[in-house]
């Protein structure tokens, strides 16, 4: 497995297998890697010839009182489980050799990033797509990987990608889940033993609601309701949002006719989490 830690490297290593007739999958994380992140790398690697991981805590991404200081790290760790899922190469890029002095130039995509995430962290999203953009620009990949945890954010992201005429092909992948439901995530480790036992609230409430969904409540504030009244059940568990929203164009709802994302955000203690369901999916 390569490591390649200037953007140099990885743009010439990038340009040789295109040259040789590879294709190249790639998945965009920030690090401290779960077995939702590894469900990327096994895609990349099994839709294309060569699978390629960036690791990059994105500081652009982070709101100034946010957990960019905080945001949990093991490289050695996260090395050894792209080894194990076979990953060719790893992507490790300098926050100065991304964001030089004088760096000046933000892809901003406006709209749907008003919402959800967006009204909540403002910004979050112009640093998430001026990233993303510049590790396509420099990967050069065919294909990358995204997972439906941070369901905005694959909206945003192929909004971009369609938008800007980029050739990359975006992929989305399910959510990978804890054996008890709790969405993985790398900040669930900044979780005590008991508010790893509140979270758990935040799936029993998009379930529930699903749930409903599946007996045939169409209205979004009867399935917001439940989600509220789901997640009140747990005293630990603030809900910061609960909205359902069209999952193409994320308007919100007052009925659910097509296809739907039920997503919330919820403070546990100290952490910010976010979890959704589609709702009339295929
Ligand atoms: P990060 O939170 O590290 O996530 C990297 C990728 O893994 C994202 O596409 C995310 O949706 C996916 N992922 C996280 N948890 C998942 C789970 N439980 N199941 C499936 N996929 C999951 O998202 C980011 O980093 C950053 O914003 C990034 C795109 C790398 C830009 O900096």
């Amino acid at each position: 497995m390569k490591i390649i830690k200037t953007i140099s490297e990885m743009r010439d290593y990038s340009r040789e297998l295109r040259q040789s007739g590879e294709t190249i999958g790639f998945a965009p994380t920030m690090g401290y890697l779960h077995d939702g992140h590894i469900s990327l790398f096994k895609a990349a690697n099994s839709h294309n010839t060569k699978a390629v991981v960036s690791i990059f805590v994105n500081p652009a991404q982070f709101g100034p009182a946010e957990d960019l200081s905080t945001y949990p790290r093991d490289m050695e760790g996260d090395l050894e489980k792209c080894a194990q899922a076979s990953v060719d190469a790893v992507f490790i890029p300098e926050a100065r050799e991304m964001y030089p002095d004088g760096y000046s130039t933000y892809v901003d995509v406006s709209g749907i990033t008003a919402v959800m995430e967006g009204r909540m962290r403002p910004g979050h999203f112009r640093g998430v797509t001026t990233v993303v953009a510049k590790l396509f620009n420099i990967v050069m990949p065919h294909k990358a990987y995204f997972g439906q945890k941070d369901y905005q954010q694959t909206v945003v992201v192929r909004r971009m990608a369609q938008d800007l005429n980029m050739v990359t092909e975006i992929v989305v992948l399910p959510t990978v889940r804890e054996p008890d439901g709790l969405a993985m995530s790398s900040r669930n480790a900044y979780l005590s033993p008991r508010e790893r036992a509140a979270a758990l609230a935040i799936y029993k409430a998009l379930s529930s609601a699903r749930d409903l969904y599946g007996a045939g409540e169409r209205h979004a504030d009867a399935l917001i309701k439940k989600v509220r009244e789901v997640a009140k059940s747990e005293p630990l568990v603030e809900l910061e949002y609960a909205e359902a929203a069209d999952a193409a164009t994320l308007a919100p709802l007052g009925e659910i006719g097509g296809k739907a994302v039920l997503a919330v955000a919820a403070r546990v203690g100290k952490t910010r989490l976010i979890d959704n369901v589609l709702l009339g999916a295929a």
